[in-house]
């Protein structure tokens, strides 16, 4: 039995806090729901004390949500913790997740504060939530840019305190994969009482290392993954669920870890998403976007037809993509174009093939997508030399006028 990496889900704080994201209090619990059904361990349902939406978003949620962890953020002070546990009260699995900065440059130039008072702060914060709610998270902010003997030290005394669960953010996308994994290594030795919390990342995407980070950080010894369908989430995002989970399951031989993820609602999660919010994923997006599963190239759709297993690492129905996509354009070949035709209902001799795949091709100089309609008016005017001559000419007035 593999060890099991939980998936912390922030998609509804940290996704939903980037500039496009941000969702009503009914889409949040559509949302909410699904990530549920994909099984998520863990959702983050908002940051209550940021507005009253964010606070009854977080309340209908966790009235709702009975199998996931329900998790509601606060800065290290009581009003944000007494507003978090108020919207989180009713779960049946509540989480106070309260954070500090803890770099040098974050106390210097954002907090003003000493590392004692940073210290004694987080550990005040975490006593507190803890005499409300059994299940405290506690993430050092910017954790990747602190001194790692300071880090070491508040994390020994926010576990000391009550905390479940210790969480080392990336928070501005810095890290280097070897660096993170290191940094975890380095907790999971120097931390005395590590063993009493689980240990959590945070990793954001601003030089697109973010799913990297994550999965180093596993290879050393994290319990836990915080991410976002879509990878939507500050800036350049967060890490990406989907690519993390995918990624432990393709190369379990690999990590020799699992998730509790039901894979096969990853894409309809991810659409579910793009629909609420109106924000399409990039077309090559890593496991659902448009193109993940869809091959053009000639040798590549080849391959593809003798056998999946030459070019996809993945069956799209392990994602829940219908189906994966041959997609006729300008690098397809013969074969392809025959596997569409039969489709349609053509059979053709290989020789009124050659005279539909000259103007197939003719046509794909001119036209980026090529539909069903395209092949079947290519197949039923121009499979003698005549009709393709006439084929041919509509192709040129088509494009060429
Ligand atoms: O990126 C970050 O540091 C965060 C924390 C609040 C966990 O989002
Ligand atoms: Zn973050």
């Amino acid at each position: 039995m593999k060890k099991q990496i939980r998936i912390f889900d922030t998609t509804l704080r940290d996704g939903e806090q980037a500039p496009g994201f941000s969702m009503n209090k009914q889409e949040k619990l559509q949302l909410a729901l699904q990530l549920e059904k994909l099984g998520v361990d863990v959702m983050e349902a908002g940051f209550p004390i940021c507005s009253d939406g964010d606070f009854e978003s977080v309340r209908e949620i966790a009235r709702h949500v009975t199998q996931s962890t329900v998790a509601g953020l606060a800065r290290a002070n009581r009003k944000d913790i007494d507003r978090a546990w108020q919207a989180l009260k009713p779960a049946a699995k509540p989480r106070i997740h309260t954070f500090i900065a803890t770099s040098d440059i974050h106390l210097k130039h954002k907090l003003n504060k000493t590392r004692a008072e940073v210290f004694e702060a987080a550990v005040q914060a975490v006593r507190y939530a803890k005499s409300l709610c059994e299940d405290v998270e506690f993430s050092a902010e910017d954790a990747s840019r602190t001194d790692p003997d300071f880090l070491c030290e508040v994390f020994e005394a926010v576990i000391e305190a009550g905390a479940t669960v210790v969480n080392v953010p990336d928070t501005v996308g810095y890290a280097m994969p070897w660096e993170f994994g290191e940094l975890i290594a380095r907790i999971r030795v120097q931390v005395p009482n590590i063993d009493e919390a689980q240990l959590s990342v945070h990793c954001h995407n601003d030089i697109g290392m973010a799913a990297a980070n994550s999965l180093m950080a596993v290879r050393n010894g994290a319990d836990q993954v915080e991410c976002t369908i879509n990878g939507i989430g500050e800036r350049a995002g967060n890490a990406s669920l989907e690519e993390v989970v995918m990624a432990l399951r393709t190369r379990a031989q690999a990590f020799g870890r699992q998730t509790g993820i039901q894979t096969e609602l990853l894409y309809p999660t991810s659409r579910m998403l793009t629909e609420i919010t109106g924000v399409k994923v990039q077309p090559n997006k890593a496991i659902v976007g448009e193109n993940a599963f869809a091959h053009e190239a000639g040798i590549h759709q080849d391959g593809m037809l003798k056998n999946p297993l030459n070019y996809e690492i993945m069956k799209p129905e392990e994602v829940g993509v219908p189906e994966s996509r041959i997609v006729l354009g300008k690098h397809s070949g013969r074969n392809a174009l025959n596997s569409h035709l039969r489709r349609l209902g053509y059979s053709f001799t290989p020789k009124e093939l050659d005279v539909v795949y000259r103007n197939f091709s003719k046509l794909t100089d001119n036209k980026k997508i090529i539909t069903d309609s395209d092949l079947i008016y290519l197949s039923n005017n121009g499979v003698t030399e005549m009709g393709a001559q006439f084929v041919h000419e509509s192709i040129q007035n088509l494009f060429y006028r």
